[in-house]
């Protein structure tokens, strides 16, 4: 199904990110995953079986840097030939938690950096290769994107805006198929940043839902969620086009395992 396509995912270094890395590696595709930590990086890439590390590319960098997007892209084209299928827009931040009251300028324009304009930047500058080969553009959304809670205001409306960014790819480019996916509450680094910074400004009660999520064991599975992600970047049919999508979606049941 997969075999030889091309896929770009951002934040491998971790949670999702490397999950979906490795759903994809499964799947018989070639990965090149992004994140800053290096390290992280090439520890996923020595843990592959040894018929499969040459199907990993690691490419270390900072999505919010021009430069190192367009590296991303040249060691992509000279490893792959040119051939690229698909990105999983997967590298996020849920920035400082802080009031709107409190909450900078310069804090909510880093936050646009790396959940926004990264994926218009990328995406940009990956179009020509989309074109030709057909390909796909995933972006992992939030529940937050159509829900308020107290302290996130730049992560809420910068996964709003990532929503939208990919309805108007849908609109404008006839040739690909872009969607973006809401993962659900993860066990990853991102709730462990919310159960250890977010008591002092968010309501007792959202607070409470996220470490009893924890507390209960029911916080959800990279894993599963990567499985889907990685079907839907190889294989999302265009009427899911432009879609802002549940993972659990009814829409979504073929690409489930
Ligand atoms: N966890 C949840 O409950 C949840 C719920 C809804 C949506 N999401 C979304 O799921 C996605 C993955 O999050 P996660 O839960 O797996 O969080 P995570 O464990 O904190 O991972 C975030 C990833 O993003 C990368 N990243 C952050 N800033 C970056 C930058 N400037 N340049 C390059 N890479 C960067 C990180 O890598 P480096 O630090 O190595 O750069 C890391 O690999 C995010 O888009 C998040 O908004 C998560």
């Amino acid at each position: 199904m997969s075999a030889q396509k091309v896929i770009i995912v951002t934040g491998a270094s971790m949670g999702l990110g490397k999950a979906t890395a490795k759903a994809l590696l499964e799947r018989g595709a070639r990965v090149v995953g992004f994140a800053r930590s290096a390290e992280a990086l090439w520890d996923l890439a020595h843990s592959l079986p040894q018929e499969v590390q040459t199907h990993f590319l690691p490419v270390p960098g900072d999505i919010t840097r021009g430069e190192d997007v367009a590296r991303l892209l040249e060691q992509t084209r000279s490893r792959f030939g040119g051939q690229l299928d698909g990105i999983v827009h997967n590298a996020g931040t849920l920035g400082g938690i802080e009031r709107v009251a409190d909450v900078s300028v310069q804090a909510w324009k880093h936050v646009f950096d790396v959940n926004v304009f990264s994926i218009l930047d990328l995406t940009q500058r990956a179009l020509p290769l989309l074109r030709t080969s057909g390909g796909r553009v995933l972006v992992v959304s939030s529940g937050a994107a159509t829900h308020a809670y107290t302290g996130w205001s730049s992560y809420s409306a910068s996964k709003a805006a990532a929503n939208m960014l990919v309805q108007s790819i849908a609109a404008e480019e006839p040739r690909i198929t872009a969607l973006a996916i809401r993962p659900g509450v993860l066990d990853t680094g991102m709730q462990d940043y919310i159960r250890r910074e977010g008591k002092e400004v968010m309501k007792p009660s959202e607070y409470a839902k996220f470490t009893g999520l924890k507390a209960d064991g029911k916080l959800g599975s990279p894993d599963l969620v990567a499985k889907v992600l990685s079907r839907l970047v190889l294989t999302a049919d265009q009427e899911l086009n432009g879609g802002f999508y549940n993972w659990t979606d009814e829409a979504l049941e073929p690409y489930v395992m």
